[in-house]
């Protein structure tokens, strides 16, 4: 029906979201130990508990804000963010979820009903990002869950790669590349300032800056906060990462095939933060800071999460100290992923985006 082949990035949005058969679209397991890849809300809640005192330092500054989650999930940052919103006292009127799963989304509200029965009303499933709010907007790996175009350089020319069949399986072609694509890569060669060497190949994720663009128009006043595996553009297209960013995960194996296990596999792209930050600044948003996960939880309140933990049983607790290494050591987690926020109107920047702000590097 595409005329023999697809682009990569439709290829990948099916793979991932075809209704009833991409890998988040189907009811598959996923999340955590029995699934394909865990994040940091299902590593331990006290990520999600820091992530909820900054969400409580912004909303305490609004008059009718609310919190919109994009992508939640198995539901897990959903639950812990609301309730230890409501122990600081600063639950929101309308806690809301994007969820483009239908899958996920009834694995969320199951999760709500069970373990918030008296707030269910407060949450809300919406279909679309809402044209205004004011509040907070969080994201945990959902920009790396966003289609990506791949490309490859012939010459000073920019190549697509799209999908084809040889019969027996996926094989990837490249043909010239379209022009949205083209300009795409000539921005970056313009912002890096050099060309992309010849035979380079990599991903560019155009659908992260219409999403965030939106996202940064929505919110009026509050604050955004992205978190994902990324880097800024210069590391991003260094010609030492020729071959992308690309990553594929079945039963917590790691590799870089994306044409195999078509929707029993996840893939994902690390984020160009440079790209993202762009987008939401040209919707009319302020850096508030680019951190990693590390610097954000410490400056964030971790501290005082643990703190209210030295009581548990000791099993509690080593398992806490365990969650806690995986979060932030660097050279995996702590440093790798990232959290970019985003400030708008009138809001103080929040603490967590203050240690060690990386925004230099966007
Ligand atoms: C890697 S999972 C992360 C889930 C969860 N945030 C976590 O940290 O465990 C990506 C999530 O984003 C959702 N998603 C993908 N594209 C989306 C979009 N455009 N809007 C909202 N959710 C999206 C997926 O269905 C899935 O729930």
């Amino acid at each position: 029906m595409a005329g023999g082949s697809m682009s990569f990035a439709e290829f990948m949005n099916a793979c991932l979201y075809a209704p009833g058969l991409g890998y988040y679209a189907a009811g598959n397991r996923k999340f955590g130990a029995g699934g394909d890849f865990v994040t940091a809300p299902e590593i331990s809640p006290v990520f999600s508990r820091v992530v909820a005192r900054q969400v409580a330092s912004v909303l305490e500054q609004l008059s009718t804000p609310s919190v919109l989650e994009l992508g939640a999930g198995s539901g897990a940052m959903a639950v812990e963010i609301y309730k230890k919103l409501r122990e600081l006292g600063a639950a929101p009127e309308k806690y809301r979820v994007l969820e483009v799963s239908p899958d996920l989304r009834e694995r969320q509200q199951r999760r709500v009903a069970e373990q918030l029965p008296d707030d269910v009303e407060r949450f809300e499933w919406i279909d679309d990002i809402p044209e205004a709010m004011s509040g907070v907007i969080v994201a945990n790996e959902v920009l790396d869950a966003l289609p990506v175009e791949r490309f490859e350089m012939r010459g000073v020319d920019v190549l697509q790669h799209r999908v084809s069949t040889d019969g027996d399986g996926f094989v990837i072609r490249s043909s010239e590349a379209p022009t949205v694509l083209i300009e795409a890569v000539r921005g970056i060669e313009s912002d890096r300032g050099q060309r992309l060497p010849a035979g380079f190949c990599s991903e560019i994720c155009i659908a992260a800056s219409d999403w965030t663009a939106r996202l940064a128009s929505s919110l009026q006043q509050g604050a955004i906060f992205l978190f994902d595996y990324g880097v800024g553009r210069d590391v991003y297209y260094a010609p030492d990462r020729d071959g992308g960013w690309l990553r594929c995960y079945f039963r917590h194996h790691v590799h870089s095939d994306p044409l195999v296990y078509p929707g029993i596999q996840d893939i994902t792209a690390w984020v160009d933060f440079s790209l993202v930050a762009e987008a939401a600044v040209a919707a009319g948003a302020e850096i508030g800071g680019f951190v990693t996960q590390a610097h954000f939880l410490l400056a964030g309140g971790l501290d005082a999460e643990l703190h209210l933990m030295q009581d548990a049983p000791l099993d509690e607790q080593l398992e806490l100290a365990s969650a806690v290494k995986t979060l932030t050591l660097p050279g995996e987690m702590g440093e790798h992923v990232k959290c970019l926020g985003l400030v708008k109107g009138d809001v103080r920047t929040p603490d967590a985006l203050t240690m060690m702000d990386i925004t230099h590097t966007l």
